[in-house]
């Protein structure tokens, strides 16, 4: 019997993983957190009586550690226990604001996820596979282009310091105690389930609402147009997540689309889905996006610019793609696009 544990299974990433091993016949777990409501259960509705959710955060080492002795008590007969830590505050820009509780999930959360397997008898830990979210954020301000796995990180942002710090971690785990503890170093991954404050997101969003006049301006306010992103789908990366745990022995690996584009092109080209045609005007914070009938579409609102900006990212997946046979369903940002805009 296969059984896994998803930390961040209420998220964008979560939710997707969480679908995919049911179709493989997992016995799912997942942590959620409380709110004052339950917890936050959007995305996971759908499949809610499938799920056997219990209550934890990665700041508390003892819940964590609770909560894996729990779910190994439960299914004495497990072949193998797969633990996705996919729990994190995930916003760059947020965590600028805060910083220390950033970094305490982010970052710790994962010594204390590692700690509380470390500790496990050997019998139990061998049949133990842990798989950490790592980005591409970690790249920071790039010192190599495209982006591999042998690329030397170089943080820019209190999230990407925390999320080399967990996998360095990772590293030191699997070397020294010989857990399998694998890194998936991901680009950024978008979907209808993506949450609304990032840039895509808020790009067709925006979109819609101009589209059925929801939105009295009739504009977006963006921040900068100029950085760069390897954008595809979460349904492919979570399925690379699963093929990394599926591999005859721990490793690093990064999964991405191999094309980059800027901001400003995700615009364009979400704007043309429904009919407007963006050309640019103006420069720096005066620069806006106009359509075909002259109104504005696109204003530049410098709230939303970050101390330190991560100007490009691309990714080269080929060590995923030559071991793990990892291929992508969507193959283009166009697909991506068309995607998000269906809300399914
Ligand atoms: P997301 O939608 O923001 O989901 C984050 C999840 O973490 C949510 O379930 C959230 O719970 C949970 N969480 C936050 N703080 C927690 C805490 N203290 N204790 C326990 N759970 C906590 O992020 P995502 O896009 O699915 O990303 C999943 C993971 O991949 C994250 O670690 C992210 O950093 C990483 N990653 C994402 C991308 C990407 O492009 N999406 C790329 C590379 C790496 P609530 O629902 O209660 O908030
Ligand atoms: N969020 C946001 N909002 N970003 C904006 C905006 C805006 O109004 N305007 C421009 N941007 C730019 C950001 O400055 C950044 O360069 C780019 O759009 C993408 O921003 P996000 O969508 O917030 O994603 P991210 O790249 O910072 O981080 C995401 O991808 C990482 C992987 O590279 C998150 O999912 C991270 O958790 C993930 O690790």
């Amino acid at each position: 019997m296969k059984i896994a544990l998803i930390t961040g299974i209420s998220g964008q990433d979560g939710s997707y993983l969480a679908e995919l091993l049911l179709e493989k016949n997992y016995k799912i777990y997942g942590i959620v957190r409380r709110n004052s409501f339950l917890f936050n259960s959007a995305r996971l509705e759908h499949i809610r009586d499938h799920l056997n959710l219990l209550y934890g955060d990665m700041t508390d080492c003892a819940g964590l550690s609770n909560t894996i002795h729990k779910i190994i008590n439960e299914n004495s007969n497990f072949s193998i226990f797969e633990i996705y830590n996919l729990a994190a505050q995930s916003h760059v820009q947020v965590s600028f604001e805060i910083p220390k509780y950033t970094t305490e999930v982010d970052g710790l959360g994962v010594c204390n996820l590692l700690e509380a397997i470390r500790v496990l008898p050997k019998y139990t830990t061998d049949k133990i596979r842990i798989y950490q979210a790592g980005t591409s954020e970690m790249y920071g301000h790039v010192l190599e282009t495209p982006q591999t796995e042998t690329t030397p990180f170089n943080p820019c942002s209190p999230y990407a310091a925390a999320k080399v710090y967990a996998y360095n971690m990772m590293k030191i785990y699997r070397e020294g105690y010989g857990l399998f503890a694998s890194n998936g170093i991901l680009f950024n991954h978008e979907s209808p389930r993506r949450g609304a404050h990032f840039v895509t997101q808020k790009i067709i969003k925006g979109v819609l609402d101009i589209n059925y006049g929801k939105n009295k301006d009739g504009f977006i306010r963006l921040g900068n147009l100029y950085s760069k992103r390897d954008w595809g789908h979460t349904k492919d990366y979570v399925y690379g997540m699963w093929l990394i745990l599926q591999h005859d022995k721990p490793d690093d690996f990064v999964l991405a689309t191999g094309e980059t584009h800027t901001v400003k092109s995700f615009v364009e080209k979400a704007f043309l889905f429904k009919g407007l045609l963006i050309h640019w005007v103006g420069e720096g914070i005066n620069e806006k996006g106009i359509d075909q009938d002259g109104k504005t579409r696109i204003v530049i609102d410098p709230k939303y610019y970050r101390p330190c900006e991560v100007e490009l990212l691309l990714g080269n997946p080929s060590k995923a793609t030559r071991i793990l046979n990892w291929n992508r369903k969507f193959k283009t940002l166009n697909n991506l696009i068309k995607d998000m805009f269906s809300g399914k």
